[in-house]
């Protein structure tokens, strides 16, 4: 009996084995499969027509730091993470239909920074590395030389035309990306009065958060960045024994909802979910002092997670009918976990802000709403080596390297993965590990950008604008261009129609009833 059931047991290994080998490559096996798949793909891009209607709303999403060998190693991650082998997964942002190349380069570097990017494709201008919503007529630091190059935002015109907007994050929300949606800064990292320099302070330069509550009226603000809105006497909330950080006194908060109907501030997930969008027009939600933590540490309890954030701002904001600007920035921790030189991280944030992309467009219609995804730059992290298909996307090479050691195929070109000594042999149970570093050839701190271009991907109202190799602040344009907002208000595009706000497939259903009612004449 009991040999009986070893028997069948491995009977079933067998079998599990030989299926996992042949699902992942029997059909690819046969010419018919290729062939049909392209097929479909030529199908649809045959049916692909340019969308000529103005956009009522526009979400862009900024994936810090998400290089393209970062998309491919994402795409492999969420398919593994649902049992496949990987490759052959489509991300949300793989599905849409324009993409261009982004030329990230800063006036003054070559390898960019996010604060130079971000001024670049939000306010439709290149920048100093480190300076925010400024042209390069602003050197780095110096404040006197802010006066007079000042550049605004995409946020700052869609709400000159009449449209809610708002910035969801899980950085600060006073960090660079957001943050040139509403500053004017000669250094990303003002954050608050207590960084300012005292050459700053005489000439009147303010910090970024003092400018997020004084400069364009935000909707949604929702991210990190507690600390710089208190006075340095407040305690924090969640963590008593720290303090805010403001040597002015001033309590932002309380100054960001004087004055202000339907205004909410929320520092947890459970004020936050109590928020009804309904009776909400303004809300502010800061849930840490810093930045969020990472996807693969939150608290589900204590913080809501990048889509949650974005889904609340979504219903907020479109109770507007002349329609929204949402910049969604999953995320700094992309870029952070980077930075780190631990790629596990950054690849469980990007899968989480796909995942946020794929909730937006349930949430939207693709009819009036413009939906760009890009990054501001990308990483020296590269992924390769010799690898059977599925293998893990955090696993070793199949072969051995010269010096007769396991590689893993992720790995930096830099950063704190250095190690003194003859390189340690490798296994997947090491580098799987949260808190593995790849291997890096040079010794760095701080894992550096790369200076490759990223990808945009477009769909909705005018995203046919998007194609070919392009400097990053043509996006702003589009984004401009696209929605009529200042300087082409003139666009001559068709706003909206009525059509727009109803979802497809009931507008499918409608022209279905139509043609019925006209056949029966
Ligand atoms: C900034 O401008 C003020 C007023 O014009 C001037 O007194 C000061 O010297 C300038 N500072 C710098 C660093 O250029
Ligand atoms: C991986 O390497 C570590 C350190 O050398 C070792 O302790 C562990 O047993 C190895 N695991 C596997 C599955 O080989
Ligand atoms: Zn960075």
């Amino acid at each position: 009996m009991a040999s009986q059931k070893k028997a069948i047991f491995t009977g079933l290994l067998i079998f599990i084995s030989v299926q996992r080998t042949l699902s992942v490559s029997e059909e690819e096996l046969h010419a018919s499969y290729w062939n049909n798949k392209a097929r479909q793909a030529l199908h649809t891009a045959l049916n692909v027509q340019p969308n000529l209607q103005q956009a009522k709303n526009i979400i862009l999403f900024l994936g810090d730091g998400m290089g393209i060998p970062t998309v491919t190693a994402t795409r492999i991650l969420k398919g593994q993470l649902a049992g496949h082998s990987g490759e052959e997964t489509s991300l949300v942002m793989d599905t849409f239909p324009h993409l261009a190349l982004s030329k990230t380069y800063n006036v003054d570097q070559q390898m960019p920074d996010s604060a130079g990017t971000a001024t670049a494709y939000l306010c439709g201008v290149k920048a100093n590395y480190g300076t925010l919503g400024v042209t390069a007529a602003t050197p780095r630091d110096n404040c006197n030389a802010t006066y007079g190059n000042e550049v605004t935002s995409v946020l700052h015109r869609a709400k000159k035309a009449g449209k809610s907007v708002g910035i969801v994050t899980t950085t600060r929300v006073q960090h660079a990306s957001p943050a040139a949606n509403y500053a004017h800064t000669a250094n990303r990292a003002w954050y608050s009065d207590a960084y300012l320099p005292s050459e700053a302070i005489q000439n009147g330069c303010r910090d970024i958060a003092s400018q997020m509550v004084h400069n364009t009226e935000i909707n949604v603000i929702l991210g990190g960045g507690r600390q710089y809105m208190f006075p340095r006497t407040t305690p924090d909330p969640e963590y008593p024994t720290y303090k805010g950080d403001r040597n002015d006194g001033q309590n932002l908060v309380a100054e960001w909802l004087k004055n202000k109907k339907n205004a909410k501030y929320v520092w947890n997930k459970a004020e936050f979910d109590a928020v009804n969008p309904a009776n909400t027009d303004f809300l502010i939600g800061l849930f840490e002092p810093k930045d969020c933590r990472y996807e693969l540490e939150r608290d589900p309890f204590m913080d809501p997670s990048l889509t949650e954030m974005m889904e609340k701002a979504i219903k907020i904001l479109s109770k507007n009918p002349k329609g929204f600007y949402l910049f969604v920035e999953d995320n700094g921790r992309i870029d952070h976990g980077h930075h780190g030189g631990r790629a596990k991280r950054a690849l469980y944030e990007a899968v989480e802000f796909d995942r946020a992309i794929g909730r937006a467009a349930e949430l939207t219609t693709e009819l009036d709403t413009l939906s760009v995804v890009t990054a501001d730059h990308s990483h020296v992290f590269a992924f390769g080596g010799y690898s059977g298909r599925g293998n893990s996307v955090l696993g070793v090479s199949r072969s051995l390297a010269e010096d007769n050691k396991h590689f893993t195929t992720a790995v930096y070109g830099n950063g704190p993965g250095y190690q003194t000594g003859p390189r340690p042999d490798m296994n997947e149970t090491i580098s799987s590990d949260d808190d593995y570093h790849q291997q890096a050839p040079v010794p760095l701190s701080s894992e550096t950008h790369s200076i490759e271009d990223v990808a945009i991907f477009a769909k909705g109202p005018m995203s046919h604008l998007f194609h070919g190799v392009q400097e990053q602040n043509y996006i702003a344009h589009v984004i401009a261009y696209a929605a009529c907002m200042e300087p082409y208000e003139n666009c001559e595009l068709h706003p909206p129609s009525h059509a727009g706000s109803i979802h497809p497939s009931l507008l499918l259903l409608l022209m279905g009833l139509l043609l019925l009612s006209l056949c029966s004449v």
